[in-house]
């Protein structure tokens, strides 16, 4: 990245202070117009839009070192490989992981929790252990490990939510025993942005069994400081393309003692150390896990973002989104109808607003937001566990990022009074 592309440096940026305006002029895409209205993007929790010095290191590396990483004895190979590692020790950084060692790239969330019911779940579970999740996961944190107690015997326990959309965090004792090997759930909730406390509730996880805790970060290392040593976890995963990234890069950091008990993901290039007709033997950490040609591209484009993200600052940017979360609610109260989900302490959750609207379906109320240019999602958010806890087939959702201003809050409201003044 270059240091002038950016609109602010840190030593002009309090944490309390962003400049949302200023570094919208950051990202190109937000700058257009939508059926005959300027652009509000406020579905930052599905995905988030890239910054130019994330585009140019795209383009920059495919224009100038593009080659495969650890293989050729050329400089084009040297040069992708360092830039490749080199993005791998940043990322690491940025997430307080000890070493960089310890940080599998994967294609995002997904996969990094696929990697751990996969290759940790299928070695270690057995008849009648037990995985403890909750109710408010996504999907991706739901159903790898109910394919894999299918096959190994291993039961699913839940820990539910409260009325506010916060864990019963006081029921965990009473599900931990001999029996359970693994806690996960998530670090902010995608639906109800709720910001569970998780060095605490791996404190009582440590208290309670000799469980292993995996924490789904996908909407938390975007949006607040995360340092996993700190938070005391085994195993912490997240996606690139929800903190200013390319899409298809993600990463997996997990404790080395528990990646080195664990087996690969997937058979291939790069991750062996030697082959034989009779077996094969793995290549250190962190290249066991990667099989074949990783996404090189992606994995600069994503240290370029955590460069960008480091720039405007983690505490800024969690700051601001906490300031338009108070904004937003308190528009949004003036809307008849609106009803929004999670909790009510503002200090318990992120930017993200998930609500109902008299009995409009949340799909009209998207389709007539995108009419005015308001972009938010509607549905189940791939979190159906969730609406089940609240009855409701679907919400609408808008998320937020820091580049989101009061003017995009302000355009929301005003669509939600259109939809209003259509169903009445
Ligand atoms: C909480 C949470 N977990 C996991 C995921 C899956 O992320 P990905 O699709 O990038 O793998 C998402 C995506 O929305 C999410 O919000």
């Amino acid at each position: 990245m270059s240091p002038g592309s950016l609109a602010v440096s840190p030593s002009k940026v309090a944490p309390s202070a962003l400049d949302a305006a200023v570094l919208r002029r950051d990202f190109p895409i937000l700058d257009q117009m939508v059926n005959g209205h300027s652009l509000a993007y406020l579905d930052n929790a599905a995905t988030t839009q890239k910054p130019l010095p994330v585009l140019a290191a795209l383009e920059s590396y495919y224009r100038h070192d593009n080659a495969n990483v650890h293989r050729g004895i050329h400089e084009l190979s040297r040069r992708a490989t360092v830039a490749y590692e080199e993005a791998r020790i940043r990322i690491a950084r940025f997430i307080g992981a000890p070493h960089a060692s310890e940080l599998i790239f994967t294609r995002g969330t997904t996969e990094g929790i696929n990697l751990m019911a996969w290759s940790w779940g299928l070695e270690f579970l057995k008849e009648g252990d037990e995985i403890i999740l909750t109710a408010m996961e996504h999907h991706s944190n739901v159903v790898p490990w109910q394919l894999v107690a299918r096959r190994t015997g291993a039961k699913l326990r839940w820990l539910e939510i409260d009325s506010e959309g916060r864990l019963a965090i006081d029921v965990l004792p009473k599900l931990l025993s001999k029996r359970t090997k693994l806690v996960t759930f998530t670090h902010v909730s995608n639906v109800l942005g709720t910001v569970n406390p998780v060095a605490d509730i791996v404190r009582t996880v440590k208290q309670g069994s000799d469980a292993i805790v995996l924490i789904d970060g996908a909407q938390a290392v975007p949006h607040l400081p995360v340092d996993v040593a700190a938070l005391g976890c085994d195993a912490y995963a997240f996606s690139g393309h929800k903190m200013c990234g390319p899409t298809g890069i993600g990463a997996l950091w997990a404790r080395k003692s528990l990646l080195e008990s664990m087996p690969p993901f997937h058979g291939g290039g790069e991750m062996i150390r030697v082959v034989e007709r009779e077996g094969s033997t793995w290549a250190d950490l962190p290249h066991k896990f990667e099989a074949g040609t990783p996404d090189i591209s992606g994995a600069i484009g994503l240290g370029a973002a955590v460069d960008y993200l480091t720039q405007v600052g983690m505490p800024a940017i969690a700051h601001h989104e906490k300031e338009l979360l108070a904004y937003a609610l308190g528009r949004l109260a003036e809307v008849k109808g609106f009803r929004p989900l999670g909790p009510s302490d503002l200090s318990q959750r992120s930017g993200v607003i998930s609500f109902t609207l008299g009995d409009a379906h949340p799909h009209d109320i998207s389709t007539i937001l995108d009419s005015e240019g308001v972009a938010v999602r509607a549905g189940h958010h791939c979190a159906q566990l969730i609406m089940r806890c609240y009855g409701l087939p679907a919400t609408t959702r808008a998320s937020f990022y820091f580049y989101n201003t009061t003017q995009d809050v302000d355009r929301l409201v005003a669509g939600l009074h259109v939809v209003r003044g259509i169903f009445g």
